[in-house]
């Protein structure tokens, strides 16, 4: 294959929705064996193009080629036939079927008189599956995977054909390290195959550590591609919002008050164990370790979704039981849960009313009062988190990915909250509202807000927290103040090696 030759090409393509000009003229290419970064701010047009590129939009204007024949693609299937596979940022998966009815739907390997051939469906599906390493065969059903794991069915069943292009939307936002590794692979292999492939995401040391090129869009406009050998984070940062960001911790000091939540020796089987720790009105308390090490599990323990085998909670200095998430928000708790979409959302419903939803109980005053309320709770938000969407009408599933998420973060924000608990606050965010998600969180605690922060990216527990704890394996291996922690010791920290035996 000539290397030259872009093996795929985008020539002024535009695609508006009602109120949205979501896509505004946007032109680049992407050659074998190249990965090609695609980058730009939550609701810059990444998704859209990528759905435009894969038959699920139609373009209002402009051309798709591929080896430089001009194409129309009017559907996935036939994007598939034509050598364009997707891996998409929602995940699309039928939760009653078996992964290998999911990999091959629409296509099932069929013997004479057209009966399903599942001898073959499942040792073609298990063959994929296992250059991917994965736990889990073809037999399993979907709904009884881990979103990580249905990521990795995504990915499977874009290998079914011999791509000449694939394109990634986020492959990476609810991946361990360990599953990354092996998505990396295979990137690499495709790579070498010749493929192209373009890959979305919002983290900075991904995008420098496997990607060739990086084209970036604002406001559904084409802002150029960089090599990326030749350019560095605050440049791409720079092109996607139009300014440099100022990393430096908010020097926002404020008095901290009385404990707002204790946990005394909490347990919940062999999920975690002896889990003791407190969090004052005014602190930020950050929880650190890898993926698995519990923290996920323990918020949800206080938020009433699961009951603990041993152990007290206290919220104000009164032992409490919380039996349900309803009991949980009466108590003032919140928590803005790791998966988003699957915890947080009515997809069908609008902006306002999925911001809202909790505390439709408080306004009930009267309906165009409580209409009034809603809505002035949701612009309040919208402009806190910086919300693309044309108004409050909109309907969720329709906002980019990342916004989304703001949309929850807000819901739970709008309550009030005595103690807010963020699990991955910042997951899928573009690295701008990063920023200001962050200082929105020292600015809460500034508030009295006592605030837990779960977190897998050091960068943002360092940045946040007033303190910080380091989980392993369902244990809490030390503690650390802001002043205290390093990097160094913090991983150590995480990894489970003794502090006595480093030093
Ligand atoms: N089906 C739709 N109907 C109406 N508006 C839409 C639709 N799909 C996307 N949009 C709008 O188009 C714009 C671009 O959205 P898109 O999903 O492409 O953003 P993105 O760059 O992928 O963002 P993120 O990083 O948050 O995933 C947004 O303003 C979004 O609300
Ligand atoms: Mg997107």
């Amino acid at each position: 294959m000539n290397n030259d030759i872009p093996i795929l090409r985008l020539e002024g393509i535009v695609k508006t929705f009602p109120g949205v000009r979501a896509l505004d003229g946007v032109s680049f290419n992407v050659l074998p064996g190249e990965v090609h970064a695609l980058m730009g701010e939550n609701g810059a047009g990444k998704s859209t193009l990528m759905k435009v590129l894969g038959g699920i939009h139609q373009p209002d204007e402009g051309r798709i080629l591929i080896a430089e024949e001009p194409v129309v693609m009017t559907s996935p299937i036939q994007a598939k036939a034509k050598g364009v596979v997707f891996i998409h940022q929602e995940l699309s998966l039928a939760d009653e079927l078996s992964v290998a009815e999911n990999i091959f739907l629409g296509e099932l390997p069929r013997k004479t008189f057209g009966r399903v051939d599942w001898t073959r469906l499942y040792a073609e599906t298990d063959a994929i599956l296992k250059t991917l390493n994965v736990g889990f065969n073809a037999r399993t059903r979907v709904g009884d995977l881990s979103i990580a794991n249905q990521q990795m069915v995504e990915i499977a069943r874009a290998l079914t054909v011999d791509p000449r292009a694939v394109i990634f939307d986020e492959p990476t936002a609810s991946l361990t390290d360990a599953e990354k590794v092996v998505l990396f692979d295979v990137i690499a292999d495709l790579k070498t195959r010749g493929v192209g492939i373009i890959y979305i995401s919002h983290r900075m040391e991904e995008i420098f550590k496997i990607t060739d090129r990086i084209s970036v869009l604002r406001d559904g406009e084409y802002r150029g591609t960089l090599v990326t050998a030749e350019t560095d984070e605050d440049k791409v940062t720079q092109a996607m919002i139009g300014r440099s960001l100022d990393l430096t911790r908010s020097p926002l000091q404020h008095e901290m008050g009385d404990i707002a939540l204790e946990v005394r020796g909490l347990e919940c089987g062999a999920l975690y164990q002896d889990v003791s720790f407190s969090v004052r009105k005014g602190e930020v308390v950050g929880f650190y370790g890898l993926v698995g090490a519990g923290r996920t599990e323990i918020a949800e323990t206080i938020f009433g979704l699961r009951a603990p085998s041993a152990g007290k909670i206290l919220i104000n200095g009164q032992e409490v039981r919380i039996g349900s998430p309803i009991e949980a928000i009466r108590l003032g708790i919140s928590l803005v849960p790791e998966d988003r979409k699957g915890q947080g959302l009515v997809l069908g419903m609008n902006c306002r009313d999925n911001m809202t939803l909790p505390q439709v109980d408080d306004m009930t005053a009267g309906p165009f009062l409580a209409n009034g309320a809603e809505v002035a709770i949701f612009d309040q938000y919208r402009d806190k988190l910086d919300i693309r969407t044309p108004g409050w009408r909109q309907q969720v599933g329709n906002l980019s990915g990342g916004n989304q998420q703001k949309i929850v973060i807000g819901k739970w924000l709008s309550m009030h909250p005595e103690v807010l608990i963020v699990d991955e606050p910042t997951r899928g965010i573009d690295v701008g509202s990063k920023s200001e998600i962050h200082n929105l969180i020292r600015e809460l605690a500034a508030q009295g807000y006592a605030v837990i922060v779960i977190s897998s990216e050091m960068p943002e527990v360092l940045h946040v927290s007033d303190r910080i704890v380091a989980m392993h394996n369902g244990r809490i291996t030390r503690e650390f103040t802001s002043d205290e922690v390093t990097e160094d010791s913090l991983i150590q920290a995480i990894s489970g090696i003794a502090s006595d035996k480093v030093a």
